[in-house]
């Protein structure tokens, strides 16, 4: 999935695409604008959420060095999109600024045949160990997070 997050330059209405038709997204009788994460000038070690996987637990930071949670200058919220799932948890001041996420990733699975550079080893004393498996993390998991003066920021799990 894409960039989902919309913002109405007048009113400050944000919206998240939950499915694409192709129409144009309007607000207050103008075009929205397509928030496209980490675009804006601002220091990256404090809102890039720095993100750490521990099995189907996803707990994120924002960022490596945390962002201040004030009325003025705070992250309103953070979000888990995936191509199967959207999540938003919402924090407020005086919150700090981090979130934890449930997600069941999935994996593509491929046998391979193992070499130890001589060529394939046929068997391992009649054990399956001549193939090791590859997994990929499927579902384009990215971690979101928005902050009222610095806009929309990112970071995608691999
Ligand atoms: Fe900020």
């Amino acid at each position: 999935m894409g960039e989902i997050f919309y913002r109405c330059k007048v009113c400050g209405n944000i919206v998240a695409l939950i499915k694409t038709g192709g129409g144009t997204l309007t607000c207050c009788g103008q075009e929205m604008e397509k928030l496209v994460a980490n675009t804006v000038d601002a220091s990256k070690e404090k809102h890039v959420p720095a993100v750490s996987v521990d099995n189907n637990i996803i707990k994120v930071e924002v960022g490596s060095v945390l962002h201040p949670m004030v009325p003025e200058h705070y992250i309103e919220w953070i979000a888990l999109v995936a191509d199967d799932k959207i999540e938003i948890k919402y924090l407020k001041p005086g919150m700090e600024p981090k979130a934890e996420f449930e997600y069941n990733f999935s994996y593509d699975e491929e046998k391979v045949p193992y070499t130890d550079g001589d060529g394939e080893i046929p068997n391992c004393e009649g054990q399956p160990c001549n193939f090791v498996y590859t997994e990929k993390k499927a579902n384009n998991v990215s971690i979101y997070e928005y902050c009222n003066l610095h806009g929309l920021w990112k970071t995608e799990i691999k």
